[in-house]
């Protein structure tokens, strides 16, 4: 069959790395990708979140599937452009609804969605410009830290946490005036949880559903979680904390009811759930819904997942997952981000990548890269992820690192110390 993914992340080429070896699939476009996709599959110059290109493009080459990567689309509505538009009614889209995407495009519904389905999260209220003197009543009531965060999408900037209820009360009453737009029209303020994070990911028909590896991502630029924060420097998987016990409770009290909440509540879901969990005291809390699969760390799920993706999204599609099986690789698996030199704030772009063909055992993921007069060159703060197997996390993180060191690009940067704090 014919496949389009969509995106031009790590997690896209991770996903199309994956989507590529399934021997249902006779060719794979990627819209738009990089300069890594172009050698698992065939980029198609069609940004993701332009709807009516993307539908011309699917009809005039007979795809037969529509795989969703990042989550702006989704937000967006595709699911339902698609099918709202007889010519590609019947081609399937792996990705939740417009009314599903709402998980991630509102913390404030995420919040509510939660309640109603008795789901483990932090104590909540929502706030907006009329509520202004309710809402720092309410951070009276909570100690310290107090975590804001802007209702809406924020490219992952909107979650401010502040040291003192002085700041907390100045950051809150700039929010709601505007700091992020009208996404931060409304904000969620919540008690502060303190405990590890772990990314949990499932695949989901509506109704069945099938639980992918867990992973940790690592999100400050500096080793041992110091300095600003990132879109992630890396990723480990499996999470020794995560045992079988502690995920069973994950899979009771969080999976099976969101699963179970969004069939009750009608909203049509048929992709990825990603679970952004905290381990408090034992009991694991949500932090956080995504609707989407988590970068950096499908760049190791997808090394650990052994079974034929595309036979899992065929059970999405027709919604029969339950009669497909998911298959792990025991191993561990390490990404490590090699990003340019000053991001997360000024980098420069356009420097030429070379060594990259003299990786081995390593699986090299591009994230931001792009080619440019026959050369691989820079494209953004994160530019290449290196992952690896090993037969634990420390291993898997040395082979890593030294196919990292193989990598070269001007100013490139990297954490050593993925995985090892757990
Ligand atoms: P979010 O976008 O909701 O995932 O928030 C971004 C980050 O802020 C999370 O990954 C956590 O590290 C942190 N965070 C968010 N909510 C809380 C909370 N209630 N308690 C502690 N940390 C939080
Ligand atoms: N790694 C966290 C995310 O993808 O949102």
């Amino acid at each position: 069959m014919k496949v389009l993914l969509l995106g031009s992340g790590g997690r896209e080429h991770a996903l199309a790395w994956k989507i590529a070896q399934s021997a249902k699939v006779e060719k794979l476009f990627i819209a738009p990708g990089n300069a890594g996709t172009q050698n698992v599959g065939e980029n198609v110059d069609i940004k993701a979140d332009d709807f009516e290109a993307l539908k011309n493009f699917v009809v005039e080459n007979g795809v037969d599937m529509v795989i969703v990567g990042p989550e702006d689309p989704l937000v967006k509505g595709v699911y339902d452009d698609f099918k709202n538009d007889e010519r590609t009614k019947n081609v399937p889209v792996i990705g939740p609804s417009k009314s599903g995407a709402v998980l991630e495009g509102s913390k404030d519904f995420a919040k509510q969605f939660m309640k109603r389905h008795n789901i483990p999260t932090a104590k909540y209220e929502t706030f907006d410009g009329t509520t202004v003197e309710e809402g720092l009543k309410f951070l009276e009531t909570l100690k310290a830290p107090y975590v804001l965060k802007a209702d809406g999408l924020c490219a992952g900037k909107g979650v401010l946490i502040l040291p003192t209820l002085e700041e907390a009360k100045k950051e809150f009453k700039e929010m709601l005036g505007g700091m992020f737009g009208n996404a931060s029209a409304r904000v969620v303020i919540e008690e502060f949880l303190s405990g590890i994070e772990c990314s949990v990911f499932a695949l989901t028909d509506g109704k069945n559903y099938k639980i992918l590896p867990e992973a940790k991502d690592y999100k400050r630029i500096g080793e041992h979680d110091t300095g600003l924060n990132t879109g992630g420097m890396g990723s480990v998987s499996p999470v020794p904390f995560a045992t079988k016990e502690w995920m069973q409770k994950v899979e009771d009290r969080i999976i099976r009811p969101t699963v179970e909440g969004l069939a009750k509540e009608n909203i049509e879901y048929k992709g990825f759930i990603f679970f952004g969990l905290i381990n408090v005291e034992g009991e694991p809390m949500v932090i956080e819904y995504n609707c989407r699969m988590g970068d950096p760390e499908t760049e190791t799920v997808m090394l650990r997942l052994k079974s034929d993706i595309v036979d899992l999204f065929e059970g999405v599609a027709e919604g029969n997952l339950d009669k497909r099986d998911i298959e792990l690789d025991e191993r561990a698996a390490v990404c490590v981000m090699l990003v340019s030199g000053g991001y997360p704030q000024t980098y420069a772009k356009g420097y030429e990548i070379t060594g990259l063909d003299k990786v081995e055992d390593s699986v090299v993921f591009h994230a931001g890269t792009k080619m440019q007069n026959g050369k691989v060159v820079t494209n953004g703060g994160r530019v290449i992820a290196v992952s690896s197997y090993g037969k634990d996390k420390s291993e898997a993180l040395q082979n890593s690192f030294t196919q990292a060191q193989k990598i070269e690009f001007t100013d490139k940067y990297f954490r050593r110390d993925i995985g090892q704090d757990l």
